[in-house]
């Protein structure tokens, strides 16, 4: 017997590791707190069968995805016309989820999309393959979550119902391969990743070595198909996707889906794009018939704003390639307390913190001694520095009480030093502003050379600050 039969022969082995869940490390002893990751009490451990490892590792081979030699290796030399490499999309017919997959999806993408229980994943997506449908592709369904019956009553009642979509309840995962081989699909949605198991790896469904080995056969399967793949992961409380990073890295496109269970509106955002922007927004709102776009964000996020405009005023925040107006509210208190409390809903709490310690020291309102909230009205989350200068407003208005004109925007980042800092983009957010009915601007004096186009400063009033000093100076 040759060396390499019996290396053939040798049984399939079973090894038991220990892998951390938050971060996927493994190690071969159990350990208290991940050396990687530095999370406590995270390695759990998983057995896996040889045969499992590298997606796909027997299943791979059987289907004969594991190139054997070099010679089925594929290249693509770069002085073929960019025509021919260039990558074919999907128009999902939903234009705000096209926009934030970077303009449709592309073939042989692999999409996670990401969201809290309920918070409208599967509606969404099924509401995708309708619009897939109707631009002649075939999608293939897999529900691990639901019954075949209870999907199609869903697509029933939100008026799907094309022939080209199947939908299947599965949750093995040779068998979900299997089916898509045989079936071809043009796009292949799997909800979820938690609740699909791959049959060699002998940890839980949801597990960190079943979520890493589904999604690698995924992977593989969408690459070597050229079929578009979308994956739906959960999130876990702290609002991280379930399952190790490696599943983001994974992944070409990563789409995050918010939203406060309360409310109706529902934020798709782009975390991560091999194909377009990473900063892209698409806003629905969840009614009795489904998920449906808003196209006007700003209308939306301004139509409940008081009359009494007492510590609210407007930014307009640049999400992707897209202004957003955005109601931002400030209200002071007394406190009684040594330490006054600071409270931010859609801010960073540390920006608030830089931001009352300018403005005590340069304007002297005394917030050391006042309670500070904050809110971005509409669940939003603002992370660009140039809202510093609304927020600023908002809160002087408070603090002097005295309302804030309606149609008002203030743009910009404030320094420690006081300074009112440039934006990017002002025209951008101008020109939103302008068709919403905006006329008084205050922006920042270095952006003054910006403004190239003198048919937009026409019909408004744009007041270019310097620093804080200036802001002081204006009676809203
Ligand atoms: P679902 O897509 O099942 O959420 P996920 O897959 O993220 O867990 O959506 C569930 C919620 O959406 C549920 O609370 C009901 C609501 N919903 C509507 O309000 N209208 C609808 O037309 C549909 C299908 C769901
Ligand atoms: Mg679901």
């Amino acid at each position: 017997m040759t060396y390499v039969n019996s290396l053939c022969m040798a049984k399939s082995k079973n090894k038991t590791v220990y892998v951390c869940q938050s971060c996927g490390a493994q190690r071969s002893r159990w350990e208290g707190k991940c050396s990687d990751c530095g999370t406590w009490n995270s390695l759990v451990e998983e057995t896996f069968s040889d045969a499992s490892s590298g997606y796909g590792g027997k299943s791979g081979t059987q289907r004969g995805w594991v190139a054997s030699n070099s010679a089925s290796v594929q290249t693509l030399r770069l002085d073929q016309s960019l025509n021919e490499a260039k990558m074919q999309r999907m128009s999902t017919s939903i234009s705000e989820l096209d926009r934030v997959l970077g303009g449709g999806l592309a073939e042989s993408s692999f999409v996670l999309l990401g969201g809290a229980p309920g918070i409208g994943k599967s509606t969404l997506l099924l509401q995708m393959a309708g619009g897939l449908a109707k631009n002649q592709k075939s999608v293939l369904y897999i529900s691990a979550e639901e019954s075949t019956n209870q999907s199609a009553s869903r697509a029933h009642r939100l008026g799907i119902k094309y022939q080209s979509i199947e939908i299947a309840s599965e949750n093995n995962m040779n068998l979900i391969l299997d089916l898509a081989e045989k079936m071809k699909p043009d796009v292949l949605i799997v909800d979820s990743v938690q609740t699909i198991f791959v049959p060699e790896v002998t940890a839980a469904p949801g597990s960190v070595s079943q979520v890493r080995e589904a999604a690698g056969q995924l992977m593989m399967f969408a690459k070597r198909t050229k079929t578009a793949v979308v994956l739906i992961g959960h999130i876990t409380k702290d609002g991280n996707l379930a399952g190790p990073k490696v599943l983001e890295h994974m992944v070409d496109c990563v789409l995050s889906f918010e939203g406060d269970s309360n409310t109706h509106f529902r934020l798709l955002r782009t975390l991560k794009n091999r194909f377009g922007s990473a900063q892209e927004l698409g806003v629905f709102e969840m009614s009795s018939l489904g998920l449906r776009e808003v196209l006007n964000p700003s209308e939306l996020f301004l139509q409940e704003r008081s009359q009494n405009r007492v510590g609210s005023s407007i930014f307009a925040s640049l999400e992707g390639t897209r202004p957003i107006l955005c109601e931002i509210q400030a209200l002071t208190l007394n406190s009684n307390n040594s330490f006054p409390r600071r409270t931010s809903i859609g801010i960073d709490i540390n920006r608030i913190h830089l931001l009352t310690a300018v403005l005590d020291r340069h304007l002297g309102i005394k917030l050391s001694f006042n309670d500070l909230y904050i809110n971005v009205v509409g669940g939003l989350k603002i992370e660009e520095p140039g809202v510093d200068l609304a927020i600023a407003a908002a809160v002087l208005s408070t603090d002097r009480n005295e309302p804030i004109a309606s149609d008002a925007l203030y743009l910009g980042e404030i320094g420690l030093t006081g300074e009112i800092r440039a934006i990017s983009f002002p025209e951008i957010r101008i020109r939103e502003a302008v068709k919403l009915g905006f006329k008084q601007f205050y922006l920042p004096y270095f952006n003054k050379k910006h403004f190239e186009d003198p048919g937009l400063m026409k019909n408004i009033n744009v007041n270019f600050l310097k620093s804080v000093h200036d802001l002081e100076k204006l009676n809203f």
